[in-house]
């Protein structure tokens, strides 16, 4: 069953591949040209128990450029939301549809879910890990400064979700991932301790400038992510913003990236997340791209 749960799962050729044929698939797509329909005749579930609008979006138009069908579930919705397990949606749902994505909160609920299934499962973002994000990330980062080996990158702010996955990334290829949280905020030590025996180029700062010093691509993320209680994060993350102040001492071409939704004037500045090393418009905009790479290994291997 080839599921895309984490990053960690898949070999370096095997995700350089889906990066190779996401970058295809957007060229053959700006010139006009129609693209493979691998799900042609095929149907998608898409469960969605927390808000969306890239991953929701670049989904169904993804879906349907491959020439698939598109079904929309919010989870409160469906009887899972009254109590049926996972186990049975994922059983009943795989007699309907030939592949299924979810965002969820638990990524139990993922794997069990992906264990139960008789149909590929793709991660939508889980508490833990956001792997599509990744893909669109790193496709970003090949468009902007070539293959990926030996390119510095710095996380800044919250060791979440997104930033485990980049750490993930950081195990299958060689690029150096610098990291920089506040104290209390560090992504989990088993990770990071993973990533390093696979062979992660992993740095850990105290300080988001020395961080940034000479990296050619800076990425950030809200310092509350869906799920978060607030508590102190605001003040605890001040320090951690990505302003004029680090793009200043990053490398001159450097390009700076965000998941988004964004907080402007938190975690990321107006003058940097709407300046011209801005790349956070194309980086939501290959979603599309990688997520039809992702679906279209998912469904036929290729
Ligand atoms: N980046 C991202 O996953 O955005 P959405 O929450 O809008 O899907
Ligand atoms: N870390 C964020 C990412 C949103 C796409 C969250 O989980 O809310």
């Amino acid at each position: 069953m080839r599921h895309f749960l984490d990053i960690r799962d898949h070999s370096a050729d095997t995700l350089q591949a889906m990066l190779d044929h996401a970058a295809e698939m957007k060229s053959a797509l700006k010139a006009g040209r129609d693209g493979p329909k691998p799900l042609a005749g095929k149907s998608v579930a898409m469960i969605f128990e927390k808000p969306s609008t890239r991953t929701r979006v670049s989904f169904e138009v993804g879906i349907s450029q491959l020439g698939g069908t598109p079904l929309m579930m919010s989870a409160q919705d469906m009887q899972i939301g009254r109590g049926e397990s996972i186990e049975d949606t994922a059983r009943v749902l795989s007699r309907y549809v030939d592949a299924i994505t979810i965002r969820c909160f638990s990524h139990d609920m993922l794997l069990t879910l992906a264990e139960h299934a008789t149909v590929p499962v793709v991660n939508a973002l889980t508490e833990r890990s956001h792997p599509c994000q990744i893909m669109a990330d790193l496709q970003t980062m090949i468009e902007r400064h070539g293959p990926l080996d030996g390119q510095i990158v710095t996380w800044i702010g919250d060791g979440n979700n997104v930033a485990a996955s980049w750490i993930e990334a950081a195990a299958r290829f060689n690029f150096q991932l610098r990291i920089a949280c506040p104290e209390g905020y560090a992504p989990p030590a088993e990770l990071t301790a993973w990533a390093r025996a696979e062979g992660a180029d992993l740095v850990m700062y105290d300080s988001a400038i020395e961080a940034a010093t000479g990296s050619q691509t800076l990425v950030t993320d809200v310092w509350i992510s869906m799920g978060d209680e607030e508590g102190t994060r605001r003040e605890d993350f001040r320090p951690f913003q990505l302003n004029e102040e680090l793009l200043a001492v990053a490398a001159g071409d450097a390009v700076v990236m965000h998941c988004l939704p964004a907080w402007r004037g938190m975690e990321i500045t107006e003058a940097v997340i709407d300046g011209p090393q801005s790349a956070v418009f194309d980086e939501a905009e290959n979603r599309l791209h990688a997520q039809k790479a992702v679906l279209s290994w998912c469904v036929s291997g290729n």
